[in-house]
């Protein structure tokens, strides 16, 4: 079975919005794996998005991923990579679909609610870099 990493962002801890995403992953059927709320420092949250280093919007990303809390989560069904990215929404919430968390949950393109991996490799080292493999289930 598949599992991809899922993140609440700080915009949707700080708004309440916990709850309600979580409940609509359990609605998805995904199973959750692993979950833990922290807190990331510059340098976790720049290693965590190194794939965005060097774009305009980079340090303004860090800053907010480290701003607040955040919930990471390992989520698991079929195909659970596509899918989480489907109930996401598109990554710039002025064209998520009605429906989806970010057109929900979404307030500037950067505030966007939620993280997931965009493929299998990424989704492995995503998950590793969150959770050791005691934590997950
Ligand atoms: P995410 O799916 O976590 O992947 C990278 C993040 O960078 C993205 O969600 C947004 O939060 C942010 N992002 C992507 N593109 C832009 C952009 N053009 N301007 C500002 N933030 C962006």
């Amino acid at each position: 079975m598949e599992q991809t990493l899922a993140l609440i962002k700080p915009d949707a801890v700080a708004s309440n919005a916990v709850g309600a995403i979580i409940q609509r992953m359990e609605r998805e059927e995904f199973r959750i794996c692993a979950m833990r709320m922290l807190h990331l420092s510059t340098h976790e949250a720049a290693t965590f998005y190194h794939a965005h280093k060097g774009k305009s919007f980079f340090d303004s990303l860090v800053s907010f991923m480290t701003s607040g809390p955040l919930v990471a989560l390992v989520l698991e069904r079929e195909n659970a990579i596509s899918h989480w990215r489907k109930i996401m929404g598109a990554t710039d919430y002025r064209k998520a679909e009605e429906g989806s968390l970010r057109k929900e949950f979404a307030t500037a393109l950067e505030r966007n609610a939620v993280h997931g991996s965009d493929a299998e490799e990424t989704a492995r080292e995503e998950i590793a870099f969150f959770f050791s493999t005691r934590e997950r289930a």
